[in-house]
């Protein structure tokens, strides 16, 4: 098992290490030498994508954050409204599905039991169906009509970590195609954000070269017992995988909260020392995150803000800061779960916890 870890002293943390080949892996056999988007594997067609009025992304646990960002892309660029449902609840939500609805299922396993009987259901009642997954031959990409790989190679370790990243780029190569062959995005910003997804891989290892930097975060925190992660936007979703990889491998209570909606209840959990983890990514809310950071700051909270290299004023208004290299808006969660994840394990293995196999959790969950 030692060799198979190669080095490192978890899984975990080899997989996380292993983002900026796997992102590479899923994107290149994607793209052309005109730096256009080719999906080789998925058959949908203009006219396919022109009967289409709505779109359900299904999906569990990590691969649902994933969904979160493709609903964005797809419902900015695409111009089709996108309903994302975890696989526990669609079924039982009475989906509106018939032959003009697509069905995106993601999963890094494809053997999810509940994401599973989603796309059965989907199937049933006509849907076009296209699933997103990490295991060759798996169920789900047996049943779907189309299949997109995410080529992340095998994940051994419970908690999720280059199989997300995957799905994210996944998404948007997904959404930038479909918005491509509609023509509802302009042809620099689709070049513009292609552009960009090929130079995620070099921004990921600039933030594994920040390791040792965030386990020291991780030793001013590690000891806490709960943990709070906010966000607005797509900084949310990616606070909620943040928050999820934390309470998965060291059993901290945490939540991850909008962080406009933080004022409905949850501020009043924020004690004197309380950490709060605040993603402000994204140009269009960074002030509206920036003034939520000083409500929680003024009640005490501990806050570590995460946020572009540009932004470098927010350190005045947090406590610490994780920079993260710039990136356009859209794409930066591929960029910015990448320091959550290494905060996650640090604090884990500080506690002493069972990092790759979390108790409790399994990797695959085939039970409804
Ligand atoms: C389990 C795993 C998670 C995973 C979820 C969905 O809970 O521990 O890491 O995100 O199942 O799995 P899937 O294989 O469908 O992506």
């Amino acid at each position: 098992e030692a060799a198979e870890k190669g080095g490192y002293d978890h899984f975990m943390l080899k997989e996380i290490f292993e983002q900026p080949k796997a992102v590479k892996d899923t994107l290149s056999p994607r793209l052309n030498k005109q730096n256009d988007i080719r999906l080789d594997d998925i058959t949908l067609t203009k006219e396919d994508l022109d009967n289409i009025n709505r779109v359900y992304i299904v999906a569990c646990g990590t691969a649902y954050h994933a969904g979160l960002l493709g609903k964005n892309l797809i419902q900015k660029y695409v111009n089709v409204p996108v309903i994302a449902e975890v696989g526990s609840e669609f079924r039982y939500n009475d989906p509106f599905i018939d032959n003009k609805t697509l069905m995106i299922i993601v999963s890094q396993s494809g053997e999810t039991a509940d994401t599973l009987a989603a796309l059965r259901m989907a199937k049933e009642k006509g849907a076009r169906t296209l699933a997103v997954t990490n295991v060759v031959g798996s169920t789900i990409s047996r049943e779907a009509d189309d299949v997109f790989y995410t080529w992340a190679g095998p994940e051994i370790a419970v908690a999720s970590t280059k199989a997300y990243t995957t799905q994210l780029v996944s998404m948007a190569l997904i959404s930038l195609d479909m918005a491509n062959k509609k023509g509802t995005i302009s042809n620099s910003m689709y070049h513009d954000l292609i552009d960009e997804l090929r130079d995620t891989p070099a921004k990921i290892d600039k933030i594994l070269d920040t390791s040792d930097e965030i386990k020291k975060l991780a030793e001013e925190i590690y000891n806490k017992d709960h943990i709070f992660y906010i966000g607005r936007g797509i900084d949310h979703d990616v606070a909620r995988e943040g928050s999820l990889k934390l309470k998965e491998i060291s059993y901290i209570h945490s939540e991850a909260m909008p962080a406009g909606e933080l004022k409905h209840g949850t501020i009043a959990l924020i004690e004197d020392g309380t950490p709060v983890i605040a993603l402000a990514t994204q140009d269009k809310l960074y002030d509206k995150t920036v003034s939520n950071i000083k409500e929680v700051s003024a009640r005490g909270a501990k806050v570590i803000a995460l946020s572009m290299l540009k932004n470098k004023e927010i350190d005045q208004s947090a406590d610490r800061v994780i920079y993260i290299p710039n990136i356009i808006d859209d794409l930066a969660p591929i960029v910015s779960v990448v320091p959550l994840q290494i905060l996650a394990y640090h604090v884990a293995t500080l506690k002493g916890a069972d990092v790759d196999k979390p108790r409790n959790l399994a990797k695959s969950v085939t039970v409804e």
